[in-house]
């Protein structure tokens, strides 16, 4: 199960379209890749009920397919125990939704693998401790001082593109016939979003490679995997690093501009080095942390939402089209996106007490995942939840709050959580992503998949499915002239 912490450190090591584990010649024979949308046949029950393998969770199948797995959960298993790998499941919307405002009774303080790499964030803290840390920063991503930071934004998205034509990089080819192919991860998605996030931040331009150094070694060290200890590594840099820059601005706090040079605010890091927590000021290490979880939080995840929704965009050209004629639209198109398939899997969970939800009963201190993507495609909130559709009438795609939104049979997509863990970044990659694309929009004309070179899906023919994650690589071609 992939959680904003755990997704992180799996991203790196997915290529192309699925994952095939070494270790799946064990279960291969029983998980076949099946056509899109049909699971394996794992038996069934006397009464008809089908049966549920949980080895399934574990093989490229799920990976690549993971839909009809879930709606056989939600709809026979709303809660399942898993024994095989000691855990729960929740699955449906409604029950997600209802857990995640129940911060008393479903905390997230058990520390994960990415505690050692990240430090004490506020992603493991409940209740008042909690409270009392997301408001040092959160407020500082929305309302006016996000919309002071947009020039900001559309300056480096503008300067990134602009890149292409001085690159000789193997991911922007001149084709010599007046098209261009790219591979827009590398060109545009994996960096834009770290570049925001360092600017925000106020870490210094000459910082920006070390930055983003910094970023992939902690992402792969999360999760426990080899990398580990390079990511412990990469914290403590980035620790020294802030440290310097902490002394610094406890003195001098720096700030950020508009375009034409008027002061907008303190960056985060000044901001942070004046905070108090019960009259103390933030020591450095608490300051590192936060600054390593909005880092965290804010690359990989942006990241994969730009990247799915042109890859969703290209593959449906009747609903691009209409996103092209109007830039409005892509507000409907990144949030749509955002339910279709989102990067994060969902969030763990333990509960405090002994809770019994559909005749299951959980006992206290179990590990409970609480599955976003399932809730995202649960056809009791969502008709025909597989297709991808930017103008579907069920889904609210305006403002985010915290308390939800379920307003005249619209409810909000689950991928940036509900209630008090609620993404406090979910404005500024909004922002992020569409600002971005409209950018990139006016520079390529008439983009489309260069299908050649995008991994192919089990009949060899068709583009591999997005499954859980983001896509690795998006090669597009494009014509060089300007958009008439
Ligand atoms: C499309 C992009 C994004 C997605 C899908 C996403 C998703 C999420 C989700 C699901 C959570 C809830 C975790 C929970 O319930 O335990 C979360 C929390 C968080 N996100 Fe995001 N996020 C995105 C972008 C960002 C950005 C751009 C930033 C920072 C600039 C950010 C910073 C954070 C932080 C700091 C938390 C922890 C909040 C807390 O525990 O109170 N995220 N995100």
């Amino acid at each position: 199960m992939s959680s904003i912490a755990s997704v992180l450190s799996t991203y790196l090591d997915r290529r192309g379209g699925f994952t095939v584990a070494a270790d799946d010649r064990v279960t291969a024979r029983e998980f076949p890749l099946m056509p899109l949308g049909e699971a394996v046949d794992m038996g069934h029950a006397p009464d008809g009920t089908p049966l549920f393998d949980p080895r399934v969770f574990d093989t490229a199948e799920f990976q690549r397919n993971p839909y009809p797995y879930y709606r056989i959960l939600r709809d026979h298993y709303p809660v399942f125990h898993d024994k095989l790998h000691n855990c729960y499941y929740v699955t449906r919307y409604d029950d997600i939704t209802a857990c995640y405002f129940d911060d008393e009774g479903f905390n997230t303080i058990p520390k994960g693998s990415s505690s050692g790499v990240l430090g004490n964030t506020q992603l493991e803290l409940s209740g008042v401790e909690h409270r009392r840390r997301r408001n040092l920063y959160g407020q500082h991503l929305v309302g006016q001082a996000l919309q002071n930071r947009v020039p900001a934004i559309r300056r480096l998205a503008r300067d990134m593109i602009a890149a292409w034509d001085a690159t000789d990089a193997p991911y922007v080819i001149d084709n010599g016939d007046g098209t261009r192919t790219v591979e827009l991860g590398r060109a545009f998605a994996n960096e834009f979003p770290i570049r925001v996030v360092c600017q925000v931040l106020g870490f210094p331009d000459e910082a920006r490679d070390d930055f983003y150094y910094w970023y992939n070694s902690m992402m792969s060290g999360l999760g426990g995997s080899e990398r580990h200890q390079q990511g412990l590594e990469a914290r403590q840099h980035l620790e020294d690093y802030v440290a310097g820059l902490v002394a610094e601005r406890r003195v001098t706090p720096t700030y950020l501009y508009d375009e034409d040079g008027k002061v907008i605010g303190k960056d985060i890091i000044s901001k942070l080095c004046e905070s108090k927590l019960d009259g103390d000021f933030l020591s450095t290490e608490e300051i590192t942390s936060n600054i390593a979880l909005i880092v965290g939080g804010g690359g990989e995840t942006t990241r994969g939402a730009i990247l799915n929704m042109w890859y969703l965009l290209l593959q449906h050209p009747d609903q691009f089209e209409r996103v092209c004629r109007d830039a409005a639209l892509w507000d409907a198109a990144f949030h749509e996106t955002l339910r279709h398939s989102t990067s994060i899997g969902g969030q763990p969970r333990h509960n405090t007490f002994d809770v019994e939800l559909h005749g299951v009963t959980i006992p206290a201190g179990s590990l409970v995942h609480m599955v976003d993507v399932s809730a995202n495609h649960d056809e009791r909130i969502f008709a025909s939840p597989e297709s991808f559709d930017i103008f579907r009438n069920d889904l609210y795609s305006g403002k985010l709050l915290r308390s939800g939104y379920r307003k005249d049979g619209r409810c909000s997509h689950m991928a940036f959580g509900v209630g008090p863990h609620l993404c406090p970044g979910a404005w500024i990659s909004h922002q992020e992503s569409v600002l971005g694309s409209q950018l990139l929009l006016e520079h390529m004309h008439n983009p489309r998949i260069n299908t050649e070179r995008m991994p192919k899906d089990i009949d060899g023919v068709r583009l591999a499915p997005i499954g859980l994650g983001a896509i690795r690589e998006l090669w597009i071609d494009y014509e060089m002239q300007t958009r008439g």
